[in-house]
């Protein structure tokens, strides 16, 4: 019979430096979709998949991302964190706490948005007798990821992380979720910096160790940039309430077209909202807000905000056109006011 899966670990100890200014003062893994840490999601797949010990493998100590994570019992499950003196590298964390691990555990990088079922996986995994099984997913532009060639039953016979563009044989690309043999652990090298997709992919590859790919079920994001946090709003939105018709006391002389999210305690009063994210206790007043995504607590009146992020706790005021512009926490915009970088 084969092991059950209960174990997973999470990579959290990176910095995430391309959504700045909103991760100046946030970890790119509790950056909100819907009013919830975008992690919570993959945790959330993962203990729906019979995952009941999350081992947060944290590259220096966030009391940021533990208090917003917390300690699982919201899930029925176990979260616990482990800190790095030094950043060891996505293959060194996992090392770090080998001695805790089972035959076959779950790993998976924390700065993407996953909203999957892992069950498919882990069954592959079971199935082939890979060491590593990886999930999978096709992007436009496959180079900033490590990308991924297959035979005819799945398994991966070439990886390349971040190729150039005319080294790019594949769209394929690896979706930083595994399914691990405790064995490849041995292949990583204790107290060095070492990396799975740079390091322990290639080594398993030219050693003939099967490595197997899996095409997710589910919804996947990459959480590096911008409009990919706006994306994953809009999309979740869809996803969740795309039927939905909002109303409520919520909702004033306004009009609502999908993609559309309210959060607790928000407002829309005399406003139009297409393809919006208005999360918890944020007021919209007078306005226009298209293909945007505003955080918590925010005050907008009278402006028009299109392909734009406003972070936690701004102010926009009459007059003002936000467009294509991330708004850092706290900003206060008025009319005539340019902004933040220009990132969409
Ligand atoms: N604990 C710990 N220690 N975590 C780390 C460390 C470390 O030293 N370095 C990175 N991480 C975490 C990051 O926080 C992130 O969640 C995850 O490991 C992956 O690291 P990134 O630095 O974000 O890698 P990437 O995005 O360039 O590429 C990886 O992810 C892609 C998918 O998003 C690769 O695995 C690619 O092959 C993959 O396509
Ligand atoms: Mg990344």
């Amino acid at each position: 019979m084969s092991p059950e899966v209960k174990q997973a670990v999470v990579l959290v100890g990176g910095k995430g430096t391309r959504l700045r200014p909103l991760t100046d003062t946030m970890p790119k893994p509790i950056l909100p979709v819907l009013d919830r840490p975008c992690l919570s999601y993959l945790i959330g797949s993962m203990a729906e998949a019979g995952i009941s010990e999350v081992i947060m493998a944290c590259g220096y100590r966030s009391d940021q991302l533990t208090e917003a994570i917390g300690d699982g019992s919201d899930l029925g499950i176990e979260i616990t964190y482990s800190y790095e003196d030094e950043p060891r590298g996505t293959g060194g964390a996992i090392k770090l706490v080998e001695d805790r691990l089972d035959e076959v555990f779950v790993a998976a990088n924390g700065d993407v948005f996953a909203d999957i079922s892992l069950k498919g996986q882990i069954a592959a995994h079971m199935r082939t007798g890979a060491a590593a099984t990886i999930a999978l997913t096709e992007v436009r532009d496959p180079c900033e990821y490590g990308i991924v060639g297959m035979d005819g039953t799945g398994r991966i016979d070439r990886f390349k992380e971040k190729p150039e563009p005319e080294e790019a044989f594949s769209n394929m690309i690896n979706a930083g979720v595994y399914v691990f043999d405790r064995k490849v652990i041995g292949d990583i090298p204790a107290d060095v910096f070492h990396d799975l997709s740079k390091d322990l992919f290639p080594l398993l590859l030219e050693r003939g160790d099967r490595m197997q790919g899996y095409v997710l079920d589910g919804t996947w994001r990459d959480v590096g940039r911008p409009s990919d946090l706006l994306g994953a709003n809009l999309v979740m939105a869809s996803k969740r309430y795309g039927d939905m018709i909002w109303g409520g006391k919520g909702i004033v002389d306004s009009d609502t077209r999908s993609p559309f999210y309210l959060g607790a305690e928000a407002r829309l009063v005399g406003s139009s909202a297409t393809g919006a994210v208005i999360m918890a206790g944020s007021r919209v007043c007078d306005s226009q807000v298209t293909n945007s995504l505003i955080m918590r607590d925010c005050t907008v009146d009278g402006a028009r905000i299109e392909n734009s992020i406003v972070g936690d706790g701004c102010t926009v005021m009459p007059g003002a056109v936000v467009s294509n512009r991330v708004l850092g926490h706290g900003t206060v915009f008025g009319e005539g006011d340019v902004g933040g970088p220009e990132v969409f």
